[in-house]
């Protein structure tokens, strides 16, 4: 299941130079999300992280694309976690740091139950993992179990890993 997965993100992942900010190389996922065999491969694979998982969070804002269709693949809910200022009070929120600066990501803190949650994490790109480990402790303070986390693209070299807590991390291609 990996493997067609793997050799899809490969083949169509975009990449470019100087992007955001000059001696960033980004990774564009966008040709992999469009393509049929991609998609569906690469959902399956984030699926078949989380069997039991019964919520499926979304990191703002390419995590929305592979949450829903994940959450809907299990048959569970699905929850986007949104950068700062875009939902409606109460939240819960929580910073993180950038290359320059902070930012914060969040959840409603209200409307859904989430003590007991059994969440599967996902989000496109794990690069410094400060992103992907602000969404997962937004869960753990409201009560919710991170039961896995997984990402399309990991950049090895950023270390983002060791960042994680103790929840399993899977992504399907490493650079
Ligand atoms: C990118 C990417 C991940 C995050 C990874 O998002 O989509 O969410 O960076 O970086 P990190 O592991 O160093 O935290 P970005 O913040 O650029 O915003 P976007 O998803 O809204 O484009
Ligand atoms: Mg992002």
């Amino acid at each position: 299941r990996t493997g067609r997965a793997a050799a899809a993100v490969e083949r169509l992942t975009r990449w470019r130079d100087d992007f955001p900010t000059p001696g960033v190389r980004f990774a564009d996922l966008t040709p992999v999300f469009a393509d049929a065999e991609g998609f569906r491969t690469v959902v399956d694979c984030l699926a078949s992280c989380g069997p039991d998982a019964d919520l499926v969070a979304g990191v703002d804002a390419r995590g929305f694309l592979i949450g829903a269709a994940v959450a809907a693949s299990l048959g569970t809910g699905v929850l986007a976690v949104r950068k700062a200022g875009k939902l409606p009070p109460p939240v819960i929120s929580r910073e993180y740091e950038l290359e320059y600066g902070t930012a914060a990501l969040e959840i409603p803190a209200d409307g859904i139950d989430l003590a007991g949650k059994r969440v599967l994490l996902l989000d496109d790109v794990l690069a410094t993992g400060g992103t992907l480990a602000a969404a997962a402790n937004l869960f753990t303070q409201v009560g919710a179990q991170v039961i896995a986390a997984a990402v399309v693209l990991e950049l090895t070299f950023l270390n983002g890993r060791d960042r994680q807590g103790d929840y399993p991390l899977t992504s399907i291609v490493k650079v």
